[in-house]
């Protein structure tokens, strides 16, 4: 493939971070027409339900798609969804060449949707940018691969890595900037998650201002239900929904008091820590896809441990605090040595009003790249990457069109207990 189609397929996959935190739980997908090296068409997948990125571009084509070629960021569907099969519009429309980034791994594209291309006769290229593809549809691939929501840890700390001093006090670490980024990224999000220690430090709203796309549901791990009544997340339960995760060491007047104020409380076994595994298989079937953990250091920890953090956004200032007992971003068990260490397998590091950005992804178990990259018509992955619904998986995989928002009234009201 030529540097040309590097440039259009760059411009396909800008297009389709505009669907950032309106599309999900679907994938971000973009979309570009060129004829004679004239971009003649350009869409993207816009919100959950609307039409595909593919006919989108093809539509402002019109006519002078016929024999154009369309570069699309994910192997276009083949099935009727929500919207119709876009290779029959592509087929409609005359292209004669496809390049598509990435293969779909959803069950009921897989491949087939370039198949379906290759034998009416087009040429379909695949694999350009797959890096950068998967990586912007990182949360659709791991819920099709586990089931589960995509984790991004996000904290600002000091230089010498203090997220709050020795008495609690956070703010603020970072900058007005800094913070107008979390606020971006807290818009886009189907949940945004604390621990108590931080709620009660903090007294915390967690909500996006000014909103974005999407208003996140606030969930507390607070296994004994202390979230004060009168605290900012309690008293705004019924403008932005507000999920306590407790365990059986919560007193029933506490839960009902919580209750009464429009909280839903989430029951899970036990009478210790809300079991992290458990939690996100409750959030994924309540529509989660998308969680934004924002610690304090023993949540994190928690998550870290465990496993479940895929990415992280973390805003470093250029301050030093120092002290015995001051916060640190993650606690937990940690690692034994450093060979043990989890390490980013990609990052990008941004500089904001004398802050530094770091954003980076860890690497993936749950990884499907290896089903991606076959070729269409291979319908065996490389072992250790197993297809969604393949033996050995955790979960049960979801159609990301029949997955409900949790914006859906219809998902809450009710005191559920997690088995
Ligand atoms: N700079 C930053 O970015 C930033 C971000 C957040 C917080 N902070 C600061 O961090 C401080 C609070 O941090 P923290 O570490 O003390 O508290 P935390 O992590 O916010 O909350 C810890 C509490 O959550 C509950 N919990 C329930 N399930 C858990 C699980 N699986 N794992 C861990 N905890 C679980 C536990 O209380 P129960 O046993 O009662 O359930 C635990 O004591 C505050 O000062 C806050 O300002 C800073």
């Amino acid at each position: 493939m030529s540097n040309l189609d590097l440039f259009w397929m760059r411009r396909a996959l800008a297009e389709a971070r505009k669907g950032h935190g309106a599309v999900e739980p679907n994938p971000m997908v973009g979309a570009v027409v060129v004829r004679e090296g004239q971009r003649i068409g350009l869409g993207h997948h816009a919100r959950f339900g609307g039409p595909h990125a593919e006919v989108v571009a093809l539509a402002e084509a019109g006519p002078a798609a016929r024999g154009a070629t369309l570069y699309v960021t994910l192997e276009p569907c083949c099935h009727l969804g929500k919207t119709p099969p876009c290779t029959d519009a592509i087929l409609a429309a005359g292209v004669t060449r496809v390049v598509a980034a990435m293969r779909d791994p959803f069950p009921r594209v897989a491949g087939g949707g370039l198949v379906r291309l290759r034998e009416a006769g087009l040429r379909v290229d695949v694999g350009l940018m797959d890096d950068a593809a998967a990586r912007l549809n990182a949360p659709y691939l791991k819920r099709l691969a586990t089931g589960l929501p995509y984790v991004t840890a996000k904290w600002a700390m000091t230089l010498d890595g203090k997220t709050a001093t020795a008495s609690g006090d956070s703010r603020w670490i970072s900058s007005p900037r800094s913070r107008a980024c979390v606020h971006v990224l807290r818009g886009r999000m189907d949940a945004i998650l604390v621990g108590i220690g931080t709620a009660l430090a903090d007294d915390p709203q967690l909500t996006a201002r000014p909103p974005g796309p999407r208003q996140p549901v606030r969930i507390v791990l607070d296994g004994a239900a202390r979230l004060p009544v009168g605290s900012r997340l309690a008293q705004t339960a019924r403008e932005a929904p507000v999920w306590i995760a407790v365990t059986g060491q919560a007193p029933a007047d506490r839960l009902a008091a919580l209750a009464a104020l429009g909280c839903e409380i989430l029951e899970f076994p036990g009478d210790g820590r809300i079991p992290i595994l458990l939690l996100l298989s409750e959030l994924s079937r309540r529509g989660v896809a998308n969680l934004l953990v924002e610690g304090g250091g023993q949540v994190l920890g928690a998550f870290l441990d465990a496993g479940h953090v895929d990415a992280v956004d973390v805003y470093i200032a250029p301050t030093l605090e120092g002290g015995d007992h001051s916060f640190t971003a993650a606690r937990g068990v940690g690692r034994p040595t450093m060979d043990a260490v989890a390490r980013l397998d990609w990052h990008e590091v941004t500089a904001i009003d004398g802050d530094i950005r770091l954003r980076g992804t860890l690497p993936a178990s749950w990884s499907v790249r290896g089903a991606l990259l076959l070729e269409a018509g291979d319908p065996h992955p490389p072992s250790g990457h197993p297809l969604p619904g393949g033996e050995g998986e955790p979960s049960t995989t979801h159609s990301p069109e029949s997955v409900s928002s949790p914006l859906d009234p219809g998902g809450r009201g009710a005191v559920h207990s997690v088995e």
